[in-house]
């Protein structure tokens, strides 16, 4: 007999609900994204995500159940994303979770939402199997981790300060691109010279697997007020192209690094800064000349999506990770 997960994802600006049969098949995934509403303020307005999840959250549920020929009497337990996020974001996706377990007499799941990103993967890649090693990107986080198995993670290394997505988003908010402004700087990295700006990069010593992208942050922002100020023109494409180098350097040295030191020959990347195209094709490389085999979620399970949260609850289901019907949401949460 089939397994059929219901899940729900609302930690940021894109309310989402997916149908999963047997924790990687995907039945549905709709994604209601806010971006738009978002831009003009040039970045996520936490009280209007949460208005905007509230009106969204049971038309794509209903949505989700009806894309993928499901009933709801029929579904065996409910994923919710509980944290890390915005709290009033992740409060409306928690109660509807909730309201519909206790409605239809379901088992309820909390989800880690970064968990989710890294399983991701496993819906994009139906051989991957644990263990390997984990690069995780997004616009809140920055972390190397070892997948040991399906219930057991390990922290190698994380950011000290800004997460590589907010290094991207601010960059791009400041050179004039709308929010968010990673797939800006990649397009325009692709047309530059990444050796035009020689940007510092941080904590590159050996055996170091902590990331720090706030110097560069800082560097970048520098070098665009004293350009100004000097009346210098500025080349989009070559700083982008600079930024774009010193942040792939980091990441992908510090994730060859850290599979010499635990031997791990697997590696997949996750979270939306892993749709760069850039970093896809440098960790690619990477993976190539180490001779270890690479796996990416592909752009729609990159970014925000509920059917990420879908696998992490079956496997979660399996081991019998339930939560109650006080389930709360956590703005930040180890994974
Ligand atoms: O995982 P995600 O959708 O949301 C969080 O959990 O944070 O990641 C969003 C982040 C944003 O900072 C966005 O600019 C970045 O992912 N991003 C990219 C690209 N696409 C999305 N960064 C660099 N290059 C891209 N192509
Ligand atoms: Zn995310």
């Amino acid at each position: 007999m089939s397994i059929y997960t219901l899940a729900i994802e609302s930690s940021c600006d894109e309310t989402s609900a997916a149908v999963l049969r047997d924790g990687r098949t995907v039945l549905s995934n709709v994604i209601s994204s806010q971006v738009p509403i978002h831009r003009k303020f040039g970045g996520v307005v936490p009280e209007i995500a949460s208005r905007h999840h509230i009106e969204q959250v049971v038309p794509v549920v209903d949505q989700a159940l009806e894309d993928a020929g499901v009933r709801l009497e029929d579904i065996d337990h409910i994923g919710v994303t509980y944290g890390p996020g915005l709290v009033g974001a992740l409060l409306v996706g928690v109660a509807a979770a909730k309201g519909l377990a206790f409605a239809a007499g379901k088992p309820l799941i909390g989800v880690n939402h970064m968990e989710g990103h890294i399983f991701a993967n496993f819906l994009a890649n139906p051989e991957l199997e644990p263990p390997f090693l984990s690069l995780v990107v997004s616009g809140g986080h920055t972390m190397l981790v070892v997948v040991k198995d399906y219930e057991t993670f390990e922290v190698l290394g994380q950011t000290r300060d800004d997460a590589a997505g907010e290094a991207f988003d601010k960059i791009a908010r400041v050179m004039g691109y709308p929010y968010p402004g990673g797939p800006h700087i990649d397009a325009l990295a692709a047309k530059g010279n990444p050796n035009a700006i020689e940007f510092p990069k941080a904590l590159h010593e050996k055996g170091n697997l902590e990331f720090s992208f706030s110097g560069l942050k800082s560097a970048v922002l520098n070098y665009l007020n004293s350009a100004k100020q000097k009346g210098t023109p500025i080349v989009d494409t070559d700083v982008a192209a600079s930024f774009q180098k010193a942040v792939l350097d980091s990441l992908v040295g510090k994730t060859r690094e850290a599979a010499r030191m635990t031997g791990q020959k697997v590696i997949t990347v996750a979270g939306g800064v892993s749709a760069n195209q850039g970093l896809q094709r440098a960790l690619a490389q990477m993976c190539e000349e180490e001779e270890l085999t690479f796996y990416r979620p592909g752009r729609i399970l990159a970014t925000d999506n509920a059917a990420m949260i879908g696998c992490r609850a079956y496997y979660m289901a399996k081991a019998g990770k339930f939560s109650k019907l006080t389930l709360n949401a956590k703005p930040s949460i180890p994974l």
